[in-house]
C-alpha cells in the first residue's frame, strides 16, 4: 500500500515493483501447498496468462451462486473459503482486495499481515482497511526501485 493505504487507481495497481512481485510470490508459495484467497474483482485484475497463481491453491469469494472461474475453487463466503482451504497443508494468504481484507482482519483466525508499505501518495481509490488491533512487529528488509523507497512489514495481532 501507499502512504495513504492506497491501493488501487481506476481498478488496478498503480505500480509496477518486481521486487515486491518476488517477495509476494515467495512469501505466497513457500514450500508449496499454501492457499491464497481472493476477492471476485482481484481475481478480474491479474491477466489471464498469470492466473491461478502456480504452486498455491486459488480460491476466489464471490457472492454468485454457482460462479465458476478456471483453475481456481469459488466460495460465498470468507468462512466456506477458510473451509475449503483446511485440506491443505500449507498457510493460508488473504491477497486482496479492499472488501476481502476487511472481513479478513476482522476473522479471529487472522494472527499477521504482510504489508508492503510504498512511500509515495499514487492518488488511489481504493484503500487498504485500518489496521486497528494489529501492531507493526517486523521490518523484514527496505529497498529502492524505479526512485520509489518501500519496505517489507509484518503486522502481529495484539
Ligand atoms: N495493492 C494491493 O496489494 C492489492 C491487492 C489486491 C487487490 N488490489 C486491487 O484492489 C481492487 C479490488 O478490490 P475491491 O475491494 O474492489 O474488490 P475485492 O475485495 O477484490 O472483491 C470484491 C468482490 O468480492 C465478493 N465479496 C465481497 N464481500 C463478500 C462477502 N461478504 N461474501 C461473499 N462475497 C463477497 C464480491 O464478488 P461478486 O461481485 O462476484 O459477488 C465483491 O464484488 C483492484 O483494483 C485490485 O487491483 C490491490
Amino acid at each position: 500500500m501507499d502512504r495513504k493505504n492506497g491501493i488501487a487507481r481506476d481498478g488496478d495497481m498503480p505500480w509496477h515493483l518486481p521486487g515486491d512481485l518476488k517477495f509476494f510470490a515467495k512469501l505466497t508459495s513457500g514450500e508449496g501447498g499454501n492457499v491464497v484467497i481472493m476477492g471476485r474483482k482481484t481475481w478480474d485484475t491479474i491477466p489471464e496468462r498469470y492466473r491461478p497463481l502456480p504452486r498455491r491453491k486459488n480460491i476466489v469469494i464471490s457472492r454468485q451462486q454457482g460462479l465458476q472461474v478456471e483453475g481456481a475453487e469459488c466460495a460465498t463466503s470468507l468462512d466456506m473459503a477458510l473451509e475449503m482451504a483446511s485440506s491443505c497443508a500449507g498457510s493460508v494468504y488473504v491477497i486482496g482486495g479492499a472488501q476481502i481484507y476487511a472481513l479478513s482482519l476482522a476473522h479471529p483466525n487472522c494472527g499477521s499481515v504482510y504489508v508492503t508499505e510504498i512511500d509515495h501518495d499514487f492518488e488511489c481509490q481504493v484503500f487498504f482497511p485500518t489496521l486497528t488491533g494489529y501492531a507493526r512487529t517486523e521490518i523484514l528488509g527496505e529497498q529502492k526501485e524505479k526512485d520509489l523507497v518501500y519496505r517489507f512489514t509484518r503486522w502481529t495481532k495484539q
